[in-house]
C-alpha cells in the first residue's frame, strides 16, 4: 500500500516525501513539474508526471497503484499572483481538488491530508490564531484553500472521506543536509530573498513597510521549519488511519518574528552585511500572524523542534549557499 503525494516535487512536498521514505512508507508522486523540480523527485518514489486536473491520467495512477492515503500539496500558492490571475488559481486549486476527490471516491480511497494556509483567516481579530476563529480570506489564494476545506467537508458527510487540513503559517528552512530546499521562480518569500541578497544575487532586501503597529514597525510572522512541518502530515495520516475524525490544525511555531528581526538573524548566521531599504507596504499584508498550534499538539502530538530562527535560517542557508541557482545549479545535474 502506498501514500500518494500530489505535488511531491515541490518545496514542501519533496520534504514530505523524504520523511515518508525515511519512515518506510511506499510513496507514489504525481507532479506536473510546473513549479516542482524533476531533481527534487526522490529516487525511491514512483513518479508520474502529470496534472491532477487530467482525470484520465489520475484514474490511471489510482488503477496502477494501491493507494492507501493521499497527501495533497499540488496547488498554486502565491497570494499576490492569485489576485492577478484568480481564475487560474480557482482552476488549479479548486477544480483540481474536485477531480482528485472524484477519483478518490471512485477508487474507495478515504483519507486525505492537505496543505491549507493561515491566509484562510484574513486579517486576524486577535493573535495567536486558533482554528475556530473567523475565516475571511483577503486573497483568491486564501479563499481557494478555504473552498478546498469545504469541499472535503461535504465529501466527508456524503461519502465518509476523512480529511485533515493543515493551515500553515510561514514555512522556511530546508532538509538539514542541504540536499533539497526552496526554489521558486520568481521568488517572493522573505527568507530566500534575504539569502539571495547575502549571496549577492540581489542588491538589497526591500522591507515592505515599517509603519505597522508592531514594536519595530515591520510585519510579524510565525516561521515554522519545513522539517517540523512535514512531520505533522505523517502524524495526521496516522491519526486518520487510527479512526480520527476530519479535522483542521494550525501549524506554526507559536512565536512571532518581525521582518527586521529575521534580517538580523540572517546577518548573524551568514556573516554577511545584507543591505536593506524600507519601501512601501505590500498590499494585503496583515501586520501580525501568529499561530496557536495547541490543537495540533493536543490531538496529533505534534510539536515543532526547530523554533530557534538560527536553526531555520541556518538550514535555508546551507541549501541556498550550496545551490545558488536552486535546482538549475550545474552540481545538481
Ligand atoms: N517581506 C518583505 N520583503 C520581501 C518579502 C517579504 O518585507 O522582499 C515581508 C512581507 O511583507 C511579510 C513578511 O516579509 O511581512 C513575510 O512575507 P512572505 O512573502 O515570506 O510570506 P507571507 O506572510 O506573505 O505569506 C505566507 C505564505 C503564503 C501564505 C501566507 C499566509 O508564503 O503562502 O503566509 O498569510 F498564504
Amino acid at each position: 500500500m502506498s501514500i500518494l503525494v500530489l505535488g511531491g516535487a515541490g518545496y514542501i512536498g519533496s520534504h514530505a516525501v523524504d520523511q515518508l521514505i525515511t519512515d518506510n512508507y511506499d510513496v507514489v508522486i504525481v507532479d506536473n513539474l510546473k513549479t516542482g523540480h524533476r531533481q527534487a523527485v526522490h529516487e525511491k518514489a514512483t513518479f508520474y508526471e502529470g496534472d491532477i486536473r487530467n482525470k484520465v491520467f489520475l484514474q490511471e495512477v489510482f488503477r496502477k497503484e494501491k493507494i492507501d492515503g493521499v497527501i495533497h500539496f499540488a496547488a498554486s500558492s502565491l497570494v499576490g499572483e492569485s489576485m492577478e490571475i484568480p481564475l487560474d488559481y480557482l482552476n488549479n486549486n479548486v477544480y483540481g481538488t474536485q477531480i482528485l476527490l472524484e477519483v478518490m471516491e471512485e477508487f474507495g480511497v478515504k483519507h486525505i491530508v492537505f496543505s491549507s494556509t493561515a491566509a484562510t483567516y484574513g486579517e486576524p481579530e486577535k493573535v495567536p490564531l486558533t482554528e475556530e476563529m473567523r475565516t475571511e480570506p483577503e486573497s483568491t489564494y486564501g479563499d481557494s484553500k478555504l473552498m478546498m476545506e469545504k469541499m472535503m467537508h461535504w465529501c466527508d458527510l456524503a461519502y465518509g472521506t476523512r480529511y485533515v487540513a493543515l493551515r500553515y503559517f510561514n514555512v522556511a528552512g530546508a532538509k538539514e543536509d542541504g540536499s533539497i530546499g526552496e526554489d521558486h521562480n520568481p521568488e517572493s518569500h522573505l527568507v530566500p530573498i534575504i539569502l539571495q541578497v547575502a549571496l549577492g544575487q540581489r542588491e538589497k532586501l526591500m522591507i515592505y513597510g515599517d509603519d505597522y503597529p508592531t514594536e519595530d514597525g515591520t510585519c510579524i510572522r510565525d516561521y515554522v521549519h519545513v522539517v517540523d512541518l512535514v512531520k505533522a502530515h505523517i502524524l495526521a495520516l496516522e491519526y486518520l488511519k487510527n479512526g480520527g475524525e476530519s479535522n483542521i490544525f494550525n501549524l506554526g511555531s507559536n512565536k512571532g518574528y518581525s521582518v527586521k528581526e529575521m534580517l538580523e538573524v540572517a546577518r548573524e548566521v551568514t556573516g554577511k552585511a545584507i543591505p536593506d531599504e524600507i519601501v512601501a507596504r505590500r498590499p494585503g499584508d496583515p501586520s501580525t500572524l501568529i499561530a496557536s498550534s495547541e490543537k495540533a499538539k493536543r490531538v496529533l502530538g505534534w510539536e515543532p523542534e526547530h523554533t530557534d530562527m538560527r536553526d531555520i535560517i541556518g538550514a535555508a542557508w546551507r541549501w541556498h549557499s550550496t545551490h545558488p541557482n536552486g535546482y538549475d545549479d550545474k552540481n545538481e545535474k
